[in-house]
């Protein structure tokens, strides 16, 4: 059975240098997650060209051509309206809980089914009889039911990547029946963490009136599946990166210039993921522990993204005051509290710098899931995860410091605790971590769903 896979965001941009043209991993979990997949079992990819628009198609990964990239090309307008407008102005800061950053326009809403409609057409035209469909994410919750009105008997499968709210909130959207009636178009509906997909199953009662029978929605004449299915890491493959003597030696190498054990955070620089609460428990934590000054770091990568959406340029410079006033205050000559870098990492560096870390800080406000907290589990022999409760991954990762981000005192206290963590409490966190990770991997989760969507009906 053919795989076709839909979603925005593409899994290799196009970089031009010179008379060269180069295809760069794309930044963010979901692309980091499925190019594994396709690789594996060949495919199409549907996506938006974003760049080199008389690129229509390319065979990916670069020089290895495991699967074809679909491209479509989306024109300034559409962008500003679907991708920054809908997607990231309503969509997004909905269903994180920011309903303060929410703007619910007309605009937005007809831009966003004119796209979705064109990813639609896109899926038709590479469908073959058998294929499963399995679109992804926010930006696209219309494709199904759009794929499912031309291919009544096409298997359609749909996959929410970040947290799926409370009715309550929900409910705040003006097209609330029209999103989940576009999702209800697949066969099965997979979320990361059981909480997201009772809150779906209760939208469907409370908004549609349909009924839930288990995990399945009633919808008009046929029954859509909804079940957690929480996205694993290639565990083995990060844990083996961090066994090469290239990574271990870069590891060294940043623990030597860093000068101090650290404390590290990788997030996309977006206002879900707690970065000013957590610079400000680091500050908190710095205030009353006079003695850790010179003696640990906080070294935090941030590597921007959606900047033509005001609130994520605000959050950039309001970061950027934060990181100079807590260096300000506590720096001293040969220490500086926060190194802020704003570049993403390959692969291979950022595997050094969790081999490197004493500490990793995952707490995000609000969070789909989280990878970045399962590859630090996957790849760390030493260091303790603290990791935000409001995490999707908190639901599994139980021997994590688990902690609250709105909370600055609790969370400059689990910086401590994390600093004199004894050696053998690490260890034995970090295993019971790793054996979950190892058996719930990328490869478990992409079996799991697909073997769902192969059975339904
Ligand atoms: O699911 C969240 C997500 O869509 C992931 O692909 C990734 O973590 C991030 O958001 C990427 O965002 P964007 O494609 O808007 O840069």
């Amino acid at each position: 059975m053919g795989l076709i896979v839909v979603s925005n965001r593409e899994p290799y941009s196009p970089v031009r240098e010179g008379h060269e043209l180069h295809w760069k991993a794309a930044v963010g979990g979901l692309t980091a997650a499925l190019d594994p997949v396709l690789r594996e079992r060949g495919g199409t990819w549907v996506a938006w060209g974003d760049g080199e628009r008389e690129i229509r198609s390319v065979e990916l990964p670069p020089g290895e051509g495991r699967y074809r990239l679909e491209r479509l090309p989306l024109r300034e307008s559409e962008l500003q309206d679907y991708y920054y407008g809908f997607s990231n102005r309503a969509l997004w800061p909905m269903s994180h809980y920011f309903l303060n950053r929410v703007r619910y326009l007309g605009r937005y809403w007809k831009a966003y089914q004119r796209v979705n409609r064109r990813f639609a057409e896109a899926v038709l035209q590479v469908h073959r009889p058998g294929d499963l469909v399995w679109v992804h994410d926010y930006q696209l919750c219309l494709v199904p039911r759009l794929v499912r009105e031309a291919l009544p008997e096409a298997r359609i499968g749909f996959f929410w990547h970040i947290p799926w709210p409370s009715s309550e909130v929900f409910r705040t959207l003006p097209w609330d029946h029209e999103i989940l009636e576009g999702i209800l178009g697949a066969d099965v509906v997979g979320v990361h963490v059981p909480e997201y997909a009772r809150h779906f199953r209760s939208c469907c009662r409370i908004v549609l009136g349909y009924d839930n029978d288990g995990h399945a929605v009633q919808a008009p004449g046929r029954a859509v599946r909804v079940e957690s299915f929480p996205i694993g890491v290639e565990a083995k493959a990060f844990a083996e990166l961090a066994c090469s003597s290239e990574v271990r030696r870069a590891a060294e190498e940043l623990r030597r210039q860093v000068g101090t054990p650290f404390l590290l955070g990788v997030d996309r620089l977006d206002y879900t993921k707690g970065i000013p609460e957590r610079l400000e428990a680091f500050a908190e934590y710095l205030g009353r522990h006079p003695e850790a000054h010179g003696k640990v770091t906080l070294v935090q990568i941030a590597v921007p993204s959606r900047e033509q959406v005001d609130a994520y340029r605000q959050l950039r410079e309001q970061i950027e005051r934060l990181v100079g006033r807590i260096n300000g205050t506590y720096g001293q000559a040969g220490w500086t509290p926060v190194h802020y870098i704003t570049r993403g990492l390959e692969r291979r560096e950022l595997v050094a710098h969790y081999l490197a870390a004493d500490v990793m800080l995952v707490t995000p406000l609000r969070d789909g899931l989280n990878l970045v907290a399962k590859e630090f589990a996957a790849v760390s022999e030493r260091g303790v995860l603290i990791l935000s409760e409001f995490a999707g991954a908190a639901a599994e990762l139980k021997e994590a410091l688990l902690v609250n981000p709105y909370d600055y005192d609790g969370l400059a206290r689990a910086i401590g605790q994390a600093l004199s963590m004894p050696e053998e409490e690490r260890r034995q966190r970090l295993a019971e971590l790793k054996d979950r990770l190892h058996r719930f991997d990328l490869s478990a989760w992409t079996e799991g769903f697909l073997h769902a969507l192969e059975g339904a009906r």
